[in-house]
């Protein structure tokens, strides 16, 4: 871990996640807490939240430093911009100072194509994955300026780079978050503040349970016949990019199982060259 993290670099570093509450989210939390960082955790649902806290806890004081940061739960509701707005005064004054925003909070509904997708359903994703996104990195670049320093993770996806048949309105999400994140990089080439897209393929989370609106056999069949990443798998490529030296910026980083190979080239079954 001290390693492949450098701990020390993150010790002492105050990082905000969106959607800690569970997934990618809460594997990250996880592993900063273990690398010394103190956290700022946000999503809707208070009760995951507090049991993410807790792990983070346990993580700190198990970390790499022995030094335990502290961690913070704040209940937000990306589609709500006034909660947004109010988010900094709600963050304790100590923790005010937030070293990365990780962009995590995210999600998608459905397979059905144009034409048959829900309005409400538009609304949430849009809403979630790009507005709330724009609106929380506006407030913390803003603050990152006023420091000369700071760093923008933000969750893409394969989504955000391939379009596919049954995803329009997510893949469409997606491609604002890369453009997003594109244009930012290019901004703040003139300051000490770092901007990463990280771009899962498959990852076993809720993800797909929250897609097919609680089928779970449904979700499960997505990953039949192959390893999928898991949250960990994410954790670490983020974590890693935000431990690199001050100098370094990871800019994009596409992570697939290695059984797939595209958003809908994957190979089901033994990986052993079709023998
Ligand atoms: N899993 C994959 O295959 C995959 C692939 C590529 C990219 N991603 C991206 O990775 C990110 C994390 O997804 P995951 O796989 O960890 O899924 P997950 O397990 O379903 O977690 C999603 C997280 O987002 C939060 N969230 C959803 N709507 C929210 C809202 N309106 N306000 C605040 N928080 C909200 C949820 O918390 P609450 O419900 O408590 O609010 C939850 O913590 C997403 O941006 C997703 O698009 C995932």
């Amino acid at each position: 871990m001290a390693g492949v993290f450098s701990a020390q670099r993150l010790a002492g570093k105050t990082v905000l996640v969106t959607g800690a509450s569970g997934g990618i989210g809460a594997a990250t939390a996880i592993l900063f807490a273990r690398a010394g960082a103190s956290l700022i955790l946000t999503a809707r649902r208070q009760a995951q939240l507090d049991e993410v806290k807790r792990a983070a806890e346990q993580a700190n004081k198990e970390g790499a430093t022995g030094k335990g940061g502290k961690v913070v739960t704040l209940t937000l509701d990306m589609q709500d911009r006034k909660q947004i707005k109010g988010l900094l005064d709600r963050i304790p004054e100590e923790l005010r100072e937030v070293d990365v925003l990780v962009n995590n909070a995210g999600l998608v509904y459905g397979r059905e194509q144009v034409g048959d997708i829900d309005e409400d359903e538009i609304d949430t994703m849009i809403n979630t994955n790009v507005v709330g996104l724009i609106s929380l990195t506006q407030i913390f670049v803003k603050e990152f300026k006023k420091r000369n320093r700071g760093h923008v993770i933000n969750l893409g996806s394969i989504a955000g780079i391939e379009p596919y048949a049954g995803g329009s309105i997510y893949c469409a999400t997606k491609h604002a978050v890369h453009a997003f994140n594109g244009s930012l990089l290019r901004e703040l080439v003139g300051w000490n503040i770092r901007v990463t897209c990280i771009a899962p393929g498959m990852v076993e989370t809720n993800f797909s349970i929250t897609r097919f609106r609680g089928d779970e056999d449904a979700a499960k069949k997505v990953y039949e016949g192959i390893t999928p990443l898991s949250a960990n798998d994410i954790a670490e490529e983020i974590v890693w990019a935000a431990s690199r030296p001050e100098h370094v910026n990871i800019a994009d980083v596409l992570v697939f199982p290695s059984a797939q190979a595209s958003a809908i080239i994957n190979h089901r079954g033994p990986q052993n060259g079709g023998k």
